[in-house]
């Protein structure tokens, strides 16, 4: 869908890095945004950022893991501005350790935030796309990690393995949403960046509930990442892929590789179990 004034978008997350990127992405056409987030003066920074461009714009507070305050964002989006036309889902964190030595607490934590924030958001907030009828988008942030497995040797020795579980699983809802929602004339794009200039382990750390550990301090880091892509950056691309419903955002080509050599590897079991077959029968 072409974006324009004439549309309103929700951002779950909206408060910082690949949320704000996308607020000001959809900002670049005029469209009226709601930046939402649990932590509401990041959301307030951003709402004026949008302002100052000439962008309506509202900061709201939400909990994602919260599907009564989702609906009550969703009430307050439509009292502003009127009909929702583009969900954006940002909310997620980052657990560091291996698969085999995790707790069930932090399976909770990691699977909670980084999938049921979305499964929950779509939930509450798509039926309200869905009743206007007037078509919309939806665009769910995982990762490049929901697209293969990295061993730890490829990302610096790092234990991604909740992280990329969970990925893995929004890239799988996001593409049986999309065909869900293919003859309702709302688009579904999974949002897989690379590395994103963000302060993403100290809000992990500084929001993570009670239940699930508590908070704790984490130092934030200071200008832009080295490597990192600018949220800015982020931004155009998911306008651009918002525009041509594209299923896939994918924000960094090197990633590319890694992608092919996992088709290639299953293409490989296919051929060896096909194989088996051949053999059964002959
Ligand atoms: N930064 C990267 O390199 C990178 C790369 C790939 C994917 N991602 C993904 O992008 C998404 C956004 O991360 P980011 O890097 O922009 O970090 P971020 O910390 O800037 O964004 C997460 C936002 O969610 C908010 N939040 C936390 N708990 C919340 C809750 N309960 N309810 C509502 N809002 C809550 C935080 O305050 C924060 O503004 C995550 O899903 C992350 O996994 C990030």
């Amino acid at each position: 869908m072409k974006l324009g004034p004439e549309h309103v978008a929700v951002i779950v997350g909206g408060g910082g890095g690949v949320g704000r990127g996308t607020a000001l992405g959809l900002a670049s056409r005029g469209v009226r945004c709601v930046i939402a987030d649990i932590e509401i003066d990041t959301a307030a920074a951003v709402a004026d950022e949008l302002a100052a461009l000439g962008v309506e714009a509202l900061a709201a507070p939400v909990d994602a893991t919260d599907a009564a305050s989702l609906d009550g964002l969703a009430d307050e989006a439509e009292r502003r501005f009127g009909a929702i036309h583009v969900l954006s889902n940002n909310v997620g964190v980052v657990q560091i350790g291996g698969l085999l030595d995790a707790t069930e607490a932090e399976w909770g934590w990691v699977i909670e935030f980084n999938l049921m924030t979305i499964v929950r958001s779509c939930a509450t907030i798509v039926p309200r796309i869905r009743a206007h009828g007037g078509g919309g988008h939806v665009v769910n942030t995982a990762s490049m990690a929901g697209l293969w497995a990295s061993r730890p040797e490829e990302v610096s020795g790092a234990l991604l393995g909740l992280y990329t579980t969970t990925k893995h699983a929004v890239v799988g809802y996001t593409e049986t949403l999309r065909g869900e929602l293919a003859s309702e004339g709302i688009g579904v794009s999974c949002l897989c960046p690379g590395t994103v200039d963000s302060n993403l382990m100290a809000t992990s750390m500084r929001n993570r509930p009670e239940r699930f550990g508590g908070p704790e301090d984490f130092p934030e880091s200071r200008g832009q990442m080295p490597h990192a892509m600018a949220q800015e950056d982020v931004g155009r691309y998911v306008l651009a892929g918002i525009e041509a419903d594209r299923g896939t955002v994918l924000t960094h080509p090197r990633g590319r590789r890694f992608v092919d050599n996992r088709a290639e590897a299953l293409a490989a079991d296919f051929d060896y179990f096909a194989a088996l077959e051949t053999e059964e029968d002959a």
